[in-house]
């Protein structure tokens, strides 16, 4: 008795891991809501098959000697013919009926273009003429109830956009833009991660997606628009300054600024993200100064080069003025 209870209890530790924000089992579209229940039938139908077999299986290896009723013929043609065929179409079917959930239902009211590069995600807006409103990095905000598409490319290799509680995962292929459309239900935050092996730090290529009430998006939306916000102190009016002349310029974009680099991410609004280096570490200004001076010794084989020989003076001032840039 008190060994069954200890297997069961086993059996569902599994179960009590089902939610979460990185979780196929946990769904927040409808989208997921078919790939979950198909997932849930396939696990249910094949462990029952498997016990299935194993108890024939024990039966005919400690079962009485002599005729072995499991040698039927009708056994072995409902079992090992009737029994697959039915199931196996039965499958298909109920595949096909349910496919279209993860197809598009309805005109899309948000259009974001999502650019694999390696290691980390560019986010574009777009507008209705498909231009882009403003472009942000490692962090996805859209409304709940509404139907976005993610216009899925990729810069350099083959990188895949996976977030599991709103979708299955889609390959970004050069040359080959795809469209994955989303309709979330639940507000909240739900990780996304490569899926698709890319380079030395595909494992640390994360990102987030926010899923929030319409108004809230409405407001991060207009936000986001903005130019960056003017320094207003000597620290960080210096570290703008070095911003500007120490070679980041090259690379980044701070909008209000005459900046234009596009290789990395547009840092206009760093400082109101999360985290930094596609989901490396939570942002902050220790951590912008890290990054800054040697992100190769955070994340190895990033294509951000060392800056460690800033003066410590001009390294706090510009982690600084990142900071600021909410
Ligand atoms: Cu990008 Cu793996």
């Amino acid at each position: 008795m008190r060994r069954a209870r200890t297997l069961i209890l086993l059996l569902l530790v599994p179960a009590a891991g089902c939610r979460g924000m990185q979780h196929a089992l946990d769904p927040v579209s409808g989208e997921a809501a078919f790939i979950s229940n198909l997932s849930w039938l396939l696990y249910c139908g094949a462990t029952l098959i498997f016990v299935t077999v194993m108890a024939l299986a024990a039966y005919a290896i400690f079962g009485p000697r002599g005729r072995n009723p499991l040698a039927h013929r009708n056994l072995i043609i409902g079992g090992g013919i009737v029994f697959p065929a039915v199931t196996l179409t039965a499958l298909m079917i109920y595949a096909f009926v349910g496919a279209p959930n993860l197809l598009l239902r309805g005109e899309p009211e948000l259009h974001i273009e999502v650019t694999g590069e390696q290691f980390w995600w560019r986010m574009r807006y777009l507008d209705a003429a498909g231009k882009a409103q403003f472009e942000t990095a490692n962090e996805i905000v859209i409304p709940a109830g509404t139907t976005v598409a993610f216009h899925l490319r990729t810069a350099d290799v083959i990188h895949s956009f996976w977030v599991p509680n709103l979708h299955g995962k889609l390959d970004m292929i050069p040359g080959h833009p795809k469209t994955m459309h989303v309709h979330a239900e639940r507000t909240g935050q739900y990780r996304g991660q490569c899926a698709e092996y890319c380079g030395t730090q595909h494992a640390k290529m994360a990102f987030v997606v926010e899923v929030v009430a319409a108004d809230a998006f409405e407001q991060w939306r207009r936000a986001q628009g903005n130019e960056a916000r003017a320094p207003d102190t000597p620290l960080l009016q210096r570290g703008r300054e070095v911003f500007l002349t120490s070679g980041c310029a090259t690379c980044h974009t701070v909008r209000g600024t005459s900046t234009g680099g596009a290789l990395g991410p547009d840092l206009t609004h760093v400082g109101s993200r999360r985290t930094i280096g596609a989901g490396l570490l939570p942002n902050g200004i220790g951590a912008l100064g890290g990054w800054i001076a040697d992100s190769q010794a955070l994340k190895p084989g990033n294509r951000m080069p060392a800056f460690n020989s800033l003066p410590a003076a001009d390294l706090q001032a510009v982690a600084a003025y990142m900071a600021s840039l909410e």
